[in-house]
């Protein structure tokens, strides 16, 4: 099926590099393919080294000019392009659904949520203050600036093709930086056609370029901004071993890093909490997006004289859960993104089973009428999860709830933290020191107290240990993209 969109120029095909779109410097391009159909619906450019280096000469060109800028010009470049975003909401959303496979309202939402970054990075931008120190010495002055680092690099993954682009691009150029830019190769479409927003919004040439690559022809690209001593800070979003991977490789020339890896969130629902609140939040924060995002709760705590009514409101809520395709009006839940995602959440169900889970609800692959491809997976609840199975160890990022049943604080709080990830965690429980005890006890970044929504433009987003390190969003994601500089002066 065509893709139908209002305003049919935001399906942007090439890359944008000097303020030109452009083809790959050697002609390829590669296909981009329908996760609910897994049929082919656009092709954009397969780019290379040279097409890697070029985006780097034009925003290296580009840096001085742009950091001169006065930091409220910068603001209202970013509100003219927030202001596009919110116009355009309804073709945005059609091409997130169609390369990444979340349900039209679902895509909306992402628009709207990418669109607040920008607006947030417009309003911080004007506010990038520094410091005036006492000096101890006579005659003397000590003064913080705050500057900007220079070319970012931004490589995005494929959950959330438009929030997670606007959230690394807006604070690096509200800073005053330049950015080279590669979304992920499943969904590049989101990404082209917000730098087209972005360009009819004022960009400068060479402030903003993207380029496109596929799965195969990624790490050229990448090896060449990773060499390349004029970018001097990498963004990435996506897993632990590719972000380890960039913090040894950017090691060479020392970039600055943000890093926002994988997680292995814990829910914990205690026996003191509303156990209607935490079937909602649950609900909330396991199936949005289909399972496919960093933050769900991959593991799920609930204590004895809870577990049982949990476990049978939850099985009642996921069983009614209506999968299809975006184009239709009920679905809740999407397509998986491929078939490598679908055959990663089929292994973890079987590894589960063949160490002792039981399904509850569903646990096998769906293919209907309505449910017409290959990546297709029911909503699945597994109970008698243990530590000892591959969805306890490793995301699982699909719609899979594995319930394991606890007896103690000290005990739950162990086993949330036996993990060498640590981004979000969340919990339930009506006992106020018990609250602060274990938000204090979790080893992550970002914790849900009796919520499961806890995505906000205002506030920072990133982990610990391997979950990686820098915050995005709030008034610390602007900090990321800037370096502090200490002007000591004596003088009369
Ligand atoms: C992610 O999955 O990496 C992002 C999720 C979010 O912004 O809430």
């Amino acid at each position: 099926m065509p893709l139908t969109l209002t305003v049919p120029t935001l399906q942007r095909q090439q890359n944008f590099i000097d303020a030109r779109w452009s083809d790959a410097a050697e002609g390829r391009r590669f296909e981009v393919r329908d996760p609910a159909t897994d049929a082919v619906f656009a092709q954009v450019p397969d780019s290379g080294a040279r097409d890697a280096r070029a985006a780097v000469e034009a925003a290296h060109a580009a840096f001085a000019g742009w950091r001169a800028r006065p930091n409220r010009e910068r603001a209202q470049l970013l509100k003219r392009w927030h202001a596009l975003i919110v116009e355009h909401q309804h073709d945005l959303a059609r091409l997130i659904s169609r390369e990444q496979g979340k349900p039209l309202a679902e895509g909306r939402g992402e628009v709207l949520y990418a669109a607040s970054y920008v607006e947030w990075f417009a309003e911080e931008a004007t506010r990038s203050y520094g410091d005036i120190i006492p000096a101890a010495v006579p005659g003397r002055r000590m003064m913080v600036v705050k500057e900007p680092v220079g070319v970012v690099a931004v490589i995005t993954p494929w959950n959330f093709p438009a929030a997670m682009i606007a959230r690394k691009i807006a604070p690096a150029l509200a800073a005053g930086c330049t950015v080279v830019a590669k979304p992920a190769e499943d969904t590049p479409l989101t990404s082209l056609a917000l730098v087209h927003l972005a360009e009819q919004a004022g960009v400068p040439p060479g402030v903003l370029n993207i380029v496109t690559a596929s799965r195969q022809r990624t790490p050229e690209v990448v090896d060449v901004w990773l060499a390349d001593a004029r970018v001097r800070k990498i963004s990435f979003t996506g897993s632990t071993p590719v972000g380890k991977h960039l913090a040894r490789e950017s090691a060479g020339t020392l970039k600055k890093l943000s890093l926002e890896l994988g997680g292995n969130a814990p829910f914990i629902v205690f026996d003191d909490a509303d156990v209607d609140a935490a079937v909602d939040g649950l609900m909330a924060a396991k199936f949005r997006n289909g399972g496919q995002t960093c933050v769900c709760p991959n593991r799920v705590f609930v204590q004895d004289a809870v577990h049982d009514r949990f476990v049978g409101q939850l099985a009642a809520r996921v069983a009614a859960l209506k999968v299809g395709p975006a184009t239709e009006a009920d679905s809740q839940i999407g397509p998986m993104i491929n078939a490598r995602a679908v055959q990663k959440i089929e292994q973890h169900v079987q590894d589960a089973v063949a160490r002792g889970a039981r399904v509850v609800v569903g646990g096998e692959r769906l293919r209907s009428a309505r449910c017409d491809g290959p990546n297709y997976y029911a909503p699945t609840l597994l109970v008698d999860a243990d530590s000892t199975m591959a969805c306890s160890c490793e995301e699982t990022f699909g719609p899979v709830v594995p319930v394991t049943r606890f007896h103690g604080e000290a005990e739950v709080v162990a086993a949330a933290n036996d993990t060498p990830f640590g981004l979000a965690a969340y919990f339930y429980s009506s006992d106020i020191a018990r609250v602060w005890r274990v938000a204090d006890a979790l080893e992550c970044g970002i914790v849900g107290i009796n919520e499961g929504v806890l995505a906000s433009e205002a506030a920072p987003f990133g982990g610990v240990k391997e979950s990686g390190y820098g915050r995005e969003g709030s008034r610390y994601g602007l900090d990321d993209y800037m370096h502090t500089k200490y002007l000591c002066w004596t003088g009369s």
